[in-house]
């Protein structure tokens, strides 16, 4: 069992409050979603959880079992069992995907991994994600579709095996078998030892992904947690209800 848990998180970029007070606790075994609309600070949290520097925390705790995320550097974060999947997935040309995914297995598990084992891992992982065999020798994302590029981030997600993932928007860009084949791929995951929290904009990809919990965030904030039935609320009135059911004023922003 391993546990989350994101306290009153404040964070500023370049001056500007964006998170306005986080609260989350995320358990093994628990798929979360956050939903809510553009700009509300959704990525910002991704970000600010894997320590990308651009983003102040100026209140507020981050703990992973307990130790604090917000003191570690971004490689003592992965080691510690978070990763991201990012809503846009860099590429990195002159590296290739499977050393790329070997040097970060090395780099979270702190051992160094056999080849012969890693290959079959790997080599398992991208039939599971119905990539193309030639995955392992393109460099990193190089000329990949917006939907290749997701899966791989799922496919690198499957390798390291994390405690927790936070998936950016991985559905966006993807066609509906894609969708199906991340969605499946992430719900295998989850267990006793892996939780994850699931920022997505559109509830299609909860179609196979089923959370346990969903949140909605406006303005920096969590203002409204449930179950499904926010999903289905969500997508039959989008948002805007939530100005009157809680009172709040806030402009749907740009991402
Ligand atoms: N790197 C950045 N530099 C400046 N402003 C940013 C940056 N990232 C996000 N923002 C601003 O922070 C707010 C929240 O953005 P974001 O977290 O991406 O929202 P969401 O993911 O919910 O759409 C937006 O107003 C956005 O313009
Ligand atoms: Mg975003």
């Amino acid at each position: 069992m391993a546990k989350l848990e994101i306290k009153n998180l404040h964070v500023e970029i370049e001056g500007k409050e964006i998170l306005k007070g986080v609260n989350l606790t995320v358990n093994s075994g628990e798929v979360h979603a956050i939903m809510g609309p553009n700009g509300t600070g959704k990525s910002t949290l991704a970000s600010a959880l894997m320590g990308h520097p651009k983003y102040r925390i100026t209140q507020g705790s981050a703990l992973l079992d307990g130790i604090d995320l917000l003191e570690m550097e971004v490689d003592e974060r992965a080691r510690a069992g978070l990763f991201l999947a990012m809503q846009y997935p860099a590429e990195v040309p002159g590296v290739t995907n499977s050393d790329f995914m070997r040097q970060a297995l090395k780099a979270t598990s702190g051992k160094d991994v056999g080849l012969f084992d890693f290959a079959i891992k790997y080599e398992k992982a991208i039939e599971d994600l119905k990539m193309r065999e030639d995955l392992a020798h393109r460099y990193l994302n190089e000329g990949f579709s917006g939907g290749e590029r997701k899966r791989n981030e799922i496919l690198q997600l499957k390798v390291l095996k994390p405690k927790f993932a936070i998936l950016d928007e991985i559905d966006s860009g993807l066609d509906v078998d894609a969708l199906k084949i991340v969605g499946e791929n992430v719900s295998g995951l989850v267990n006793d030892e892996f939780g994850c929290i699931l920022i997505t904009h559109y509830q299609r990809i909860l179609d196979h992904i089923t959370p346990d919990y969903v949140h909605i965030m406006i303005d920096g904030a969590i203002v409204l947690s449930g179950g499904m039935e926010l999903i289905k609320k969500i997508d039959k009135n989008g948002y805007m209800w939530i100005k009157d059911e809680l009172g709040i004023d806030f402009v749907v922003g740009e991402e």
